[in-house]
């Protein structure tokens, strides 16, 4: 079952359970011990018969009694420590394996993020763990009740009846015979019907996340169709395996239906020969079928230790991800950024073979404003992403006061550094809470000056509860727009000597964007910061313009200098946008 890949991959696991292994074993010993004393009713039944009830031996019977009062007391306790201590040892170790997974998740490079998805993600930390959990826990005590109760109740035939024991052991072949034959069948019926499920969850989540695409292209009926289609094969599969597992219980009721006969018949035989009683004629049926039992679940527990090695598969896919951007050993940390910006002759790729920057060299003094522009996949949001680190150039060199960005360590990179995307991230809280994210210690006026500078203030102020409103699901609804003015207070807040700002306007009508033109102004001061904008209108300001072109920079200069340029891509994109608005104010006009 667990082949020597198998068992590489437990032991990556392995150190999960160390911190519980006392526990498992209190586990184990409790869990044999109640099996064992699960095995004695019959027992008690061959005494009840033979000599209370054939010879009358009243004696025997108090003792019995007591027996029979004090088994289910025993097992009860014994239940209910096993519940507790299995309790104990699941819980812990799905919390400790979630803890470790998402602490190295967080080390992972933004790479891993893009290839593996959320939904993937969340799967493995949430589907996968409980899956090994259950299977530590659970399952494993059931193969161990499985294990007790064969050997307890061959023990038992055995001590019964030797002769008709070893007729049990000659029959056990059988059932594995069945066994083998079934085996492959129902593995591949059962992987086919996963396959069709992930397919049918897969399509499901697609679409229900592209709902208004469903809606607005009118496709609800093909739609309908299609997902009748996908879960209507996975009832074909579903059958399949299900008539696949019918005929090996079929088989195995086979040679069961047979066992019982031979036992009846002999057994009857030795009660006429006087070699048995009926007691234990009895006792040896009840243990017969006990002992073949486990037998019965040898599929079922081969087929879910196929799928804990499958969950067991993918929770390693996360663990075995590199941690390409970390700290190297001799990192030291980066003192208080002035602002010298260079990337030196920066070559980057994010795929082999498909470069994405090839050769930048610009440099940037404490405080300017440097406004990258250029059409969309030019490379703009890379070079950013580059200069906090989330990826390590290919060639070539990014520094800030002279230190290489992969010399210093990434915390004090990072927190100094401001970024206010195009699509902020606001998470489920309060407005304090979201705005103090990047600096929790901030004081209420130093809050308010930001939210002051982002223009958010007095929104704020007309929400229900201010600065205590709650976000998110539950609560207000931000427009992209307000989403943004509170993405830049936060990154104001932290106060860092680099601001990243990525189409941080591009969704703001005219008056936000005259607003915040001007807030950032204010803040961009005695910055050195990163604009990219679309709109050329937002950054005419700046110290710097860097036209960018398929990974490559095309020209640099100020707004005037770049108009200058005869037939300049500058001057194109420039004039074709203000030939765009003046279209705009017309249609505006004329509406
Ligand atoms: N995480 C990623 N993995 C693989 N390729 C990427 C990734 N991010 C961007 N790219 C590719 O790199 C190129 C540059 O992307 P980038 O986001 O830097 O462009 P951009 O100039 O910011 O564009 P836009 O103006 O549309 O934001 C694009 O071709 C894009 O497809
Ligand atoms: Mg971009």
């Amino acid at each position: 079952m667990a082949d020597e890949g198998n068992m590489e991959k437990l032991r990556k696991l392995a150190h999960f359970v160390t911190p519980y292994k006392s526990r498992l074993i209190l586990l184990l010993c409790l869990t044999a011990t109640m099996t064992t004393l699960g095995m004695m009713p019959p027992l008690v039944m061959k005494y009840v018969i033979d000599d209370v009830i054939v010879d009358g031996n009243w004696r025997v019977l108090e003792v019995l009694l007591v027996i029979s009062i004090c088994l289910p007391i025993a097992s009860a306790a014994m239940r209910i420590a096993i519940s507790f201590t299995n309790a104990y040892v699941g819980w812990g170790l799905t919390t400790q394996m979630r803890k470790f997974i998402y602490e190295h998740m967080l080390k992972l490079p933004m790479r891993f993020y893009d290839e593996m998805g959320t939904g993937k993600i969340m799967s493995r930390v949430m589907g996968d763990v409980a899956s090994v959990r259950g299977m530590v826990t659970s399952r494993m005590l059931g193969i161990i009740i499985d294990f007790v109760s064969f050997w307890v109740a061959l023990a038992f035939c055995m001590g019964l009846n030797w002769k008709m024991g070893c007729l049990l052991l000659v029959l056990l072949p059988l059932y594995f015979l069945n066994y083998y034959g079934w085996r492959t069948p129902i593995r591949e019926s059962i992987s086919l019907w996963r396959r069709k499920m992930d397919r049918v969850s897969v399509g499901l989540q697609e679409r229900l996340t592209g709902v208004q695409l469903v809606k607005s292209y009118g496709r609800e009926r093909r739609e309908n169709r299609a997902f009748a289609e996908d879960t209507h094969s996975s009832l074909d599969a579903a059958m399949q395996s299900a008539s696949h597992r019918a005929g090996y219980y079929a088989g195995t009721w086979g040679v069961s239906g047979f066992r019982n006969t031979v036992i009846f018949c002999l057994g009857c035989y030795y009660v006429i020969e006087g070699e048995m009683t009926y007691g234990a004629v009895m006792a040896f049926f009840s243990y017969s079928s006990r002992m073949f039992q486990p037998i019965l679940n040898l599929t079922q527990i081969a087929m879910r230790l196929q799928a804990v090695m499958v969950s067991v598969d993918r929770i390693l896919e996360i663990l075995d991800f590199p941690i390409e951007i970390k700290d190297r050993e001799d990192a030291v940390e980066l003192p208080p950024i002035k602002g010298h910006v260079a990337f030196e002759n920066v070559h980057f790729e994010y795929k082999k073979g498909e470069p994405v920057l090839k050769g930048i060299d610009l440099e940037v003094q404490p405080g300017q404003m440097v406004a990258l522009v250029g059409h969309t996949g030019c490379g703009k949001t890379t070079m950013t992403s580059l200069l906090m680190r989330f990826f390590d150039v290919n060639k070539g060199r990014i520094s800030i006061d002279g230190y290489d960005v992969r010399d210093v360590k990434l915390r004090t990179l990072r927190t100094q550094i401001g970024q206010v995307l195009q699509d902020s991230v606001m998470f489920n809280g309060t407005i304090r809470e979201n705005l103090l994210y990047g600096r929790p210690d901030a004081t209420d006026a130093e809050l308010i000056a930001a939210a002051r500078i982002a223009e958010i203030h007095e929104f704020i102020m007309q929400t229900p509860e201010g600065y205590d409103s709650m976000l998110g699901n539950d609560g207000i609804k931000l427009s992209v727009g307000e989403k943004q003015r509170l993405a830049i207070a936060r990154a104001v807040l932290t106060d860092p000597a680099i601001m990243i700002l990525d189409e941080a306007t591009s969704s703001l009508d005219s008056l936000s964007e005259a607003l915040i033109q001007k807030a950032m102004g204010n803040i961009l001061k005695e910055r050195t910061s990163f604009a990219i904008a679309h709109r050329l209108s937002t950054i005419v300001n700046a110290d710097i313009i860097v036209v960018m072109d398929h990974g490559e920079i095309i020209e640099t200069g100020t707004h005037r200098e770049l108009l200058q340029i005869p037939n300049g891509k500058y001057r194109q994109l420039y004039e074709q946008q203000a030939a765009g608005s003046i279209e705009e104010a017309v249609e505006a006009m004329a509406g």
